[in-house]
């Protein structure tokens, strides 16, 4: 099982998500490939067989800039992954409510449209609840590689 992982992040919170993901999935036996940066080519050319993204949200719920491109650049190309599993890790803050986890629900939406498999519900890490957001990941990371393996 080869598992293509990357993040947008402004202060860098979500890469840290993402690497202590990778590290956590390859520990598990996972093949994993970091895409740091991102770009649609990169991903396409890794041929993971599952994907995981991690991303934080910005301005009026917007996209970081880290991870705009890539966005944008999917949306356009529109290469079908269908039926490919994934999984997000959105990063965001209740305090901005109705704009919460914004970022992630965007790429969440797109990875749908193109056909994409939700593997495990989405997982919301509010920055006004918790401050180790790499702890609080690891239960839902564990339940989404054990689907994977499953
Ligand atoms: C200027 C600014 C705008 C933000 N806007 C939102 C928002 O609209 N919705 C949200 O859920 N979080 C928002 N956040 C909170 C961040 O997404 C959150 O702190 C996150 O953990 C940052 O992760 P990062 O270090 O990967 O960028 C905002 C934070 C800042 C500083």
């Amino acid at each position: 099982m080869h598992l293509a992982i990357f993040s947008g992040s402004v202060f860098g919170t979500a890469d840290e998500v993402a690497d202590m993901a990778a590290e956590r999935c390859r520990a598990a036996g996972l093949q994993v490939t970091r895409l740091k940066p991102v770009t649609v080519d990169a991903l396409l050319a890794a041929d993971a067989d599952a994907l995981l993204a991690c991303c934080s949200t910005t301005g009026m719920g917007e996209l970081p800039a880290s991870i705009q491109d890539f966005y944008y650049e999917l949306q356009s190309r529109f290469p079908l992954l269908t039926e490919k599993p994934f999984g997000v890790i959105a990063l965001g803050d209740s305090g901005y409510g109705d704009t919460f986890c914004q970022g992630g629900e965007q790429l969440r939406e797109l990875l749908l449209e193109v056909q994409a498999r939700e593997l495990l519900p989405m997982l919301r890490l509010d920055a006004s609840e918790t401050v180790t957001p790499e702890e609080d990941a690891k239960p839902w990371l564990d339940e989404f590689v054990a689907a994977l393996k499953g």
